[in-house]
């Protein structure tokens, strides 16, 4: 099968991160017998630096013209100052509309091998798998009107939070067929209680869930919800729930399974899937080689599973960093006391090597 995917590296750690997820996928790609193809392009601060837009035109046609996007991460403290539309996360923010990206699945499991690098008890943590399923394309982020507008001293800000009926029915759907081919539950998060928005939502969901009778529903305000999903992380299996809600607990559940480096993304629903690491451009420790990219790597797998249909690669993938897990590499961010991090290469190059030996044994 031809691979033919668009690169987009982006800023801070991206660039380090995506360059192994690429020499995984090269790995998969021999092992399987497929051929990659790839095009890199500009996003974020790495294109405003080159042509003062963090979403160049040429790289939303590449985008546009093949069959997958693997992103590293955007944003920079260099473009602080910028106006919003000028920002690195522009550039991300527009390309998610312009894929068409409304379902953002963020899954967070944690491995065997690192029970005990979350911060919660091992016994607690143990067997956690969930599946955050995030509305990408709607809500405070996309709302309009926003503004801020008035003089120096009395200025107003202004955002709107908006969902319509189909939006909200479509990721429903996202959430309810995920959860038929896991432990049949979905819970959705929201804020019923307080804003209109949730209202709907919440009225939306019920009605979905009557096409999916085997699927236990149950809902939770989203402040309920942080908290549970700190106490027993491992009741949870699908969550549905809005854009801000869903950025903010899935960073949460980042911490919860042991390093937000962990943590990988698919947004689907378009044309052209988009993946990317849940981490971010982590400006602090970026050209120092020490970043996590498993999120990436993990983020390749999901790019096969759900753009290509490859769950045999995608699985090949998994199971490479469960091995190189259980074997106790370890990169900064999950050492502990007495363990020595490996550096980002050294775990690409680890993954890549975990890739080979099970592809030879099948
Ligand atoms: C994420 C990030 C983005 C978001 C930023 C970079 C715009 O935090 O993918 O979770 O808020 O969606
Ligand atoms: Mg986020």
């Amino acid at each position: 099968m031809l691979l033919n995917l668009t690169i987009l590296p982006g800023d801070g750690i991206g660039p380090e991160v995506t360059e192994q997820a690429v020499l995984v996928l090269q790995a998969i790609a021999d092992a399987f017998g497929h051929q990659l193809q790839l095009q890199r392009k500009s996003i974020g601060g790495a294109a405003l630096a080159a042509v003062n837009d963090p979403l160049p035109a040429d790289t939303i046609q590449a985008c546009l013209s093949t069959s997958a996007v693997l992103l590293g991460a955007v944003g920079s403290p260099a473009f602080d100052h910028y106006p919003n539309h000028l920002r690195p996360e522009a550039g991300l923010l527009r390309l998610r509309r312009e894929l068409g990206a409304y379902a953002n699945l963020r899954p967070a499991i944690c491995f065997p091998a690192l029970e005990d690098c979350s911060p919660l008890r091992a016994d607690l943590v143990r067997g956690t798998d969930i599946m955050i399923v995030r509305e990408l394309l709607g809500g405070l982020y996309f709302g309009e009107p926003r503004s801020i507008t008035g003089s120096a001293g009395s200025r107003i800000a202004l955002n709107t939070m908006t969902y319509d009926e189909p939006a909200i029915e479509r990721i429903a759907r996202i959430a309810f067929d995920l959860a038929v081919k896991r432990r049949q539950k979905v819970l959705s998060v929201d804020k019923a209680n307080v804003l209109e928005c949730s209202r709907l939502w919440r009225e939306v969901v019920i009605r979905c869930a009557k096409d999916y009778p085997g699927v236990q529903l149950a809902h939770m305000y989203v402040d309920s919800a942080a908290m549970s999903l700190v106490q027993r992380p491992k009741d949870f299996d699908v969550v549905l729930t809005e854009n801000m809600f869903g950025d903010i607990l899935s960073d949460q559940a980042g911490g919860v399974v042991g390093s937000l480096g962990l943590l990988a993304s698919a947004s689907i629903g378009g044309p052209v899937g988009l993946y990317e690491p849940v981490h971010g451009s982590a400006p602090d420790i970026a050209g120092k080689g020490i970043a996590n990219p498993l999120g990436a790597i993990l983020s390749a797998g999901l790019l096969l599973r759900h753009s290509f249909h490859l769950e045999r690669e995608a699985a090949c993938i998994e199971n490479a960093v469960s091995a190189v897990l259980n074997q106790g590499s370890r990169t900064a961010d999950l050492a502990r006391a007495g363990q020595n991090p490996v550096s980002t290469s050294e775990m690409g190059r680890r993954v890549v090597e975990a890739v080979k030996q099970s592809s030879a044994l099948a």
